[in-house]
C-alpha cells in the first residue's frame, strides 16, 4: 500500500512530503502492537476473493465483486473489529458500520469547492469511507491520516477488495506530524476537533497544511443552550472519555475567525439519531451505541445530563 502511494504522490504536489509520510508511517506500521499478526492473517485471507470496482451506492461504498464467499469474507473482516465507520457492501455482503456515513456525506457534499482534481486530506479519517468518497468524486488525491492502526487496518482490507483502487490512502499518522507546507486543496476534519486539548493549535495545524484560498470543512460537537458559550466535560461525555470542549455555534465561528478563516459559513446542524448511529453485529463484543450513551428517561440528555450529541459542519477558506 505504501509504495502505491508513492507511486500515486509523486505525480502531484505531494512529491514534496512523500518520502517523510511514508518514513512515518513505517515506524508507525512497526509498532509493538500484539494484534498486527491477527490484523495481517485477516487480510492475507481476504486477498483470496474476487475483486471489484468501486462505486458509491447509498448508504453503501460497493464493491461490485462476484462469486464471493460470503462466509469466509465475513469471518475475515470481523478478525477488524469493530466497524464504526461504513456501511460498505462487498459483493451480497452488507458490512453495516455503526455508522452510516452517507448521511454526514450528503448533508455536506452538496455545499463544497468539487473535489475534481483537487490534492485533499481527510484529518482522522478512521477506515477511510470518506477518504473513498473523496477519492471517488475525482479527486487527484485524497489522502486519509489517522493515528489508530486498527483502522488503517481496515481501510486496507476493503482496498484488497476493489479492483483498480482509486487515488485514496490512509496512512497511520497524526494532524500533528503532518509537514507544515500549504499543499493541500481541501481539508476535512470531522470528528476530530473534540478529542484536542488545544482546539486553536489543531485550526492552526488544519491552516498550515491548506493551500492559499483552500477549504475547510469541519464538522464537531456543539450546543444549543441559551447563553452557555461552551461545555468542558469533567468526565466522561456520551460514555467517552477524551471529548475536551463542546462550543456554542457562536463560538465556534469566533474560533474560526481567531484563526483567521476567511468566509466562514455553517452547513448543518444535525442532532444525532439512532439511525445515524446503531448497534450492528459489526461492532464487536461492546455493543454499545447511541441508545445507551443517552439518558434512558429523556434523549436530549447523555447519561451523563449533558446536552446530547449534537453536530455542526462548518466550512471556511484560508
Ligand atoms: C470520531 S472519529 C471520526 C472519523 C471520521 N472522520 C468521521 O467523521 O466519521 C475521530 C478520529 O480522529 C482520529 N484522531 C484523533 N486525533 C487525531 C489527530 N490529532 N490527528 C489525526 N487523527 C486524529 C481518531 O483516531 C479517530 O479515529
Amino acid at each position: 500500500m505504501l509504495s502505491d502511494f508513492y507511486k500515486c504522490a509523486t505525480s502531484t504536489q505531494l512529491d514534496l512530503i512523500c518520502t517523510q509520510l511514508i518514513n512515518l508511517s513505517t515506524r508507525a506500521f512497526n509498532a509493538n502492537n500484539g494484534n498486527i499478526p491477527k490484523w495481517e492473517q485477516a487480510i492475507e485471507q481476504i486477498k483470496t476473493q474476487n475483486t471489484g470496482s468501486l462505486d458509491f451506492i447509498t448508504p453503501y461504498l460497493n464493491i461490485s465483486a462476484h462469486h464471493i464467499n460470503n462466509l469466509t469474507l465475513e469471518k475475515s473482516l470481523k478478525q477488524l473489529m469493530p466497524w464504526r465507520k461504513g456501511p460498505y457492501q462487498i459483493g451480497n455482503l452488507q458490512l453495516n458500520s455503526e455508522w452510516r456515513g452517507d448521511m454526514k456525506w450528503h448533508r455536506l457534499i452538496p455545499h463544497i469547492k468539487p473535489l475534481k482534481d483537487k490534492v485533499v486530506l481527510d484529518v482522522g479519517s478512521g477506515n477511510g469511507y470518506f477518504t473513498y468518497l473523496m477519492a471517488i468524486s475525482g479527486a487527484e488525491i485524497a489522502l486519509g491520516i489517522e493515528p489508530f492502526l486498527l483502522f488503517n487496518y481496515q481501510f486496507q482490507a476493503i482496498r484488497t477488495l476493489i479492483n483498480n483502487p482509486p487515488n485514496a490512502f490512509v496512512l497511520p499518522l497524526l494532524l500533528e506530524e503532518m509537514p507544515k507546507r500549504p499543499l493541500f486543496d481541501t481539508v476535512f476534519s470531522m470528528g476530530v476537533l473534540y478529542h484536542q486539548k488545544n482546539h486553536r493549535l489543531h485550526l492552526k495545524q488544519l491552516k498550515d497544511v491548506m493551500k492559499p484560498d483552500g477549504e475547510l470543512i469541519l464538522e464537531t460537537f456543539i450546543i444549543d443552550l441559551e447563553k452557555v458559550e461552551k461545555i468542558i466535560p469533567k468526565g466522561r461525555y456520551s460514555k467517552m472519555r477524551n471529548v475536551y470542549c463542546l462550543p456554542s455555534v457562536n463560538t465556534l465561528h469566533t474560533w474560526l475567525e481567531d484563526a483567521e478563516f476567511k468566509n466562514i459559513k455553517l452547513l448543518d446542524i444535525t442532532k444525532t439519531t439512532s439511525k445515524e448511529q446503531r448497534t450492528t453485529h459489526w461492532i464487536g463484543n461492546n455493543t454499545q451505541s447511541l441508545k445507551d450513551f443517552l439518558d434512558p428517561n429523556n434523549s436530549d440528555l447523555t447519561i451523563e445530563g449533558l446536552p446530547a450529541p449534537r453536530r455542526a459542519i462548518f466550512i471556511c477558506q484560508k
